[in-house]
């Protein structure tokens, strides 16, 4: 019973963003941020090189597709094409919530993507109130079942709150956090889920030991629109969270960040990055390109506009980008 609701929620999930868009009404703040525009760039466009290394593996552009979706039939497809591309690009991929795969081991296959992409930096997921109902064993079988470089802890508050009959216990979530990062033989790395990380929380997560931060603040997808479109959640909330730009000045310095929740093009990105992220991240807009049959073109569009705001700062790499110079508006 347990497994076929946590089946159909996921199915549901990627149909009702699709359907509805559900994106916060309230902006991401990355619009108060512009580059200074570099009129003298020292640079070479063609040469111009913004790969790095995040958790041990390099990236050929400071780029994630951040976790969806696993756990139904018609995930498989999602993850493997979305891996594959990802696999090609040289960016970093995450799966959904991994808690179908725990309840079905059968489900595994909608999550393995490593025949598709044997080099990509691969990060499992599990929500939070699930790791204290599933033994350390469980939860490092899911990690190691999909071969993945580490693993996102997915922090929802928010979307359980609001839901009649959402997982609202979160006492001793931060112990049963810092117990997986004691054992677990790949870095932890915690997220939000739309509604954005504080200080207070991100350093609360470093003294735990995680070992990265995805902001994944508001102004992109808002789940409590998502649970409220698809009936019976309580309404009020929809535009409840810390905007992404808030959350990335907020953390940085804390823990390396991602930075992700409303990043909607490789400007977004590359400012983020500029602002103290290591690499950006997004989810819908990259769910969106794969159904409309785009995703490649959706890619190269933002590789190329991270590579222009290189140009345009007179960045030649990755670390000239981080420290491009920008004005607050
Ligand atoms: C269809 C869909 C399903 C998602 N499922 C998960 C999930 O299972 N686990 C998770 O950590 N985040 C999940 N997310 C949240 C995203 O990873 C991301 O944090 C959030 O959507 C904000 O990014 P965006 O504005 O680019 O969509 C999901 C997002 C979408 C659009």
């Amino acid at each position: 019973m347990d497994t076929e609701k946590t089946e159909n929620r996921k199915k549901e999930h990627v149909e009702s963003v699709l359907q509805y868009g559900a994106q916060y009404s309230k902006s991401t703040g990355m619009e108060k941020f512009e580059f200074l525009h570099n009129a003298l760039p020292e640079a070479d466009y063609l040469k111009i090189d913004l790969s790095c290394k995040f958790l041990g593996k390099r990236l050929l552009y400071p780029l994630l597709i951040t976790g969806m979706t696993g756990g139904y039939p018609g995930a498989e497809q999602i993850n493997k094409d979305l891996a594959s591309f990802a696999e090609k690009h040289g960016i970093a991929f995450g799966l959904g919530s991994q808690r179908a795969m725990i309840e079905n081991p059968s489900m595994k296959k909608t999550y393995y993507v490593r025949d598709v992409a044997p080099e990509t930096l691969l990060i499992a997921n599990i929500g939070a109130p699930q790791l204290r109902k599933y033994s350390f064993e469980k939860i490092e079988k899911m990690v190691s079942g999909v071969d993945a470089d580490a693993l996102a802890i997915h922090l929802n508050p928010l979307q359980e709150v609001i839901q009649p009959e959402g997982d609202t216990n979160f006492e001793g979530v931060t112990a049963a956090i810092s117990k997986i990062c004691g054992r677990l033989s790949v870095p932890v790395i915690v997220k939000e889920t739309g509604a954005g990380i504080s200080m207070d929380v991100a350093i609360k997560l470093k003294d735990a030991g995680v070992k990265a931060i995805d902001v994944s603040g508001s102004g992109g997808t808002s789940w409590s629109a998502v649970e409220y479109l698809r009936g019976g959640a309580t309404p009020g909330f929809e535009n409840w969270g810390i905007p992404t730009a808030e959350a990335i000045t907020l953390c940085r310095g804390v823990l390396p960040l991602i930075a992700s929740g409303g990043i909607r093009s490789g400007i977004d990105a590359a400012k983020a990055i500029a602002l103290g992220a290591e690499i950006a991240g997004a989810a819908y807009p990259f769910l969106l390109a794969l159904r409309k049959k785009r995703l490649e073109d959706e890619l190269i569009k933002w590789e190329n506009q991270m590579r222009i705001c290189a140009f345009l700062t007179g960045s030649r790499n990755y670390a000239g980008l981080k420290a491009a110079k920008m004005r607050v508006l």
